[in-house]
């Protein structure tokens, strides 16, 4: 008999029948995650569970599986996921890392470029009619090249955004919980500093880190008071980690120059919400890692993750592991 599992969402074809050959699959068909309900009913009587980000995978619904053996999450985040009551229950939790640092690390770039020469806010003016001539004070921004960069968590993707950095002749900073080899410094010309330095000297400040407890909200009204009014912040990571009310208060007050997140809190922001009333703000519905290709990639990986669980193999790309 083929093992059961829930898959939350539509995955690319190739990874889709994977699954279908080796499990008996109950697949969500909506373009919305599934309910709270649907969840706990899916799962009760699964050995494997394919899940997204937008899944809240706690101890209630682990408890409501008791044949679950795998949870495989489609992201490199796993904050979704109560791995402390999984691991507690010997259910093995995998993610997808690697894949998608090059991807993620484009799309931080290209938000950074975005932000600093007001590349949304010039399309919206044209479209709206408002472009009459060329002038030399109109959409003033400022240079990214040879300024300077703050990298929040200098895991994968911060490197590979520093790699990016020195392309264009940024002095790149960073702070992170554990400081780089001197070696790795050294090969990707990057500075260990202190938070506090970080903020008050960056003109762009892009935040990489993990959602834990410490860095919910590590991004307030205290650290946004600390940085400089030319300054740029991008969140590519996740959304709690940064205090919209206080951000929507900088910005709104020209504190900091702009902001352009592709992780909010919540997701999707409502439409009502302050931050979308303004023009130094850029927002995009967290597509860093949505190449087609990298999406592939981590559709397969997921799919290895949950195929080895079901088979009571170690995963390959255990959740925590690096
Ligand atoms: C992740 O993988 O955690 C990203 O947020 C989506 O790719």
């Amino acid at each position: 008999m083929k093992p059961k599992v829930y898959v939350t969402r539509l995955l690319p074809e190739e990874a889709l029948n994977r699954i279908l050959s080796y499990c008996d699959a109950r697949i969500w068909k909506g373009d919305l995650p599934p309910s709270r309900t649907e969840l706990l009913e899916n799962i009760k009587d699964v050995e494997g569970l394919l899940c997204l980000l937008t899944d809240k995978i706690d101890a209630e619904l682990i408890s409501n599986a008791p044949k679950l053996k795998v949870i495989s999450n489609l992201a490199v985040g796993f904050d979704n996921i109560d791995l402390v009551e999984a691991r507690k229950r010997g259910i093995q939790v995998g993610n997808t890392p690697g894949v998608l640092t090059e991807t993620t690390a484009d799309f931080a770039f290209a938000l950074m470029m975005a932000s600093a020469r007001r590349l949304v806010e010039g399309d919206r003016s044209v479209r709206a009619g408002y472009w009459k001539t060329w002038g030399p004070l109109i959409f003033l921004g400022h240079d990214v090249f040879g300024s300077t960069l703050g990298i929040i968590g200098m895991g994968r993707i911060g490197s590979a955004l520093a790699r990016r950095a020195k392309g264009f002749n940024m002095k790149v900073v960073y702070y992170d919980l554990y400081r780089q080899e001197e070696k790795m410094e050294k090969e990707l010309g990057i500075e260990y500093v202190t938070l506090e330095r970080l903020l008050s000297t960056s003109d762009f400040i892009s935040i990489h880190a993990n959602l834990t407890k410490e860095t919910t909200h590590l991004i307030s009204k205290k650290e946004l008071d600390m940085m400089k009014p030319n300054c740029v912040l991008l969140n590519t990571a996740r959304g709690a980690i940064v205090d919209n009310i206080a951000l929507y208060e900088a910005l709104e007050e020209k504190k900091i120059f702009g902001a352009a997140l592709d992780v909010t809190d919540p997701e999707p922001l409502p439409m009502d919400h302050p931050l979308l009333t303004l023009e130094n703000f850029v927002v995009t519905p967290h597509i860093a890692s949505a190449s087609i290709k990298t999406r592939e990639k981590m559709a397969e990986i997921a799919v290895d993750n949950l195929l080895a669980g079901l088979k009571g193999e170690k995963l390959p790309y255990p959740a925590g592991s690096s």
